[in-house]
């Protein structure tokens, strides 16, 4: 059977580490929007440029944009055994766009799984993270430090600060989460599992598998 998840939560929920964890438990791939719009902007694609401005004010980018990219990484066949995707969708019209998709390219069932965190917390975690520019795992310097400082523990490459973890940019990322993302959970309704995302990560990993069996 396909497993195909959609992870909702605000920034700094851990959708980023539990995809990681899942696609390594799984065999899929984790298809990470946030990710591959930043390897657009490191190779300086045009798509990268257009992108630039809207991110780094912690703005959505505009959902044909992200659409497209979804529907190229969709149609390759690494995808045909299903997909986590990790912050896609993140408005109406992206959840629609991909219900067609999906239906289209014979891709269901498609669950839907929200992790909450308090806002209190999610603050601490973005001021602290740190990510992996060549595997995109994120660490962070309290809850989750790699094992040599500044540096990745699966590549060794050097660890870097998002342009968007900076507060101004942070505050702005919420607000886009409140008004866009977040009326998603009551679009899936029944669909959309729910999950407490506080804890140890491999705590919040069976929950989510418990959640999506139950
Ligand atoms: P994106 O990269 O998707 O950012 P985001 O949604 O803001 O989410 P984050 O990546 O910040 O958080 P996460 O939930 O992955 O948490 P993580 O696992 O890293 O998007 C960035 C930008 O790209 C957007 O603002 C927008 O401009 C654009 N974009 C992307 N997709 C788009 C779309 N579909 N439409 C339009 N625009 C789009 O964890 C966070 C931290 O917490 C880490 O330090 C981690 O180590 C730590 N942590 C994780 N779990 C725990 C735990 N249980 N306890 C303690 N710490 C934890
Ligand atoms: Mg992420």
């Amino acid at each position: 059977m396909q497993r195909n998840l959609i992870l909702l939560g605000a920034p700094g929920a851990g959708k980023g580490t539990q995809a990681q964890k899942l696609s390594a438990l799984w065999g899929i791939p984790q298809i990470s929007t946030g990710d591959m719009l930043r390897e657009a902007r490191r190779q300086g694609t045009a798509l990268g440029q257009k992108a630039q401005a809207f991110m780094d004010a912690g703005k959505l980018v505009p959902d044909e944009v992200v659409i497209g990219l979804v529907e190229e990484r969709l149609g390759r066949p690494d995808t045909r055994e299903g997909v986590i995707l990790d912050g896609f969708p993140r408005t109406i019209p992206q959840a629609e766009a991909l219900d067609r998709l999906m239906a289209k390219l014979k891709r269901e069932p498609v669950w839907v799984l929200a992790i909450d965190v308090p806002e209190a917390e999610l603050q601490l975690r973005l001021g602290g993270r740190r990510s992996c520019p060549k595997d995109n795992t994120p660490y962070h310097v309290k809850f989750n430090p790699p094992r040599q400082i500044g540096k990745c523990d699966q590549c060794g490459a050097e660890l870097f600060q998002r342009e968007d973890d900076r507060p101004e940019a942070i505050s702005k990322r919420f607000a886009e989460y409140q008004n866009k993302t977040a009326p998603l959970v009551a679009h899936y309704g029944t669909r959309a599992k729910r999950v407490d995302g506080t804890g140890a990560l491999d705590a919040i990993l069976e929950r989510i598998q418990r959640a999506l069996v139950g």
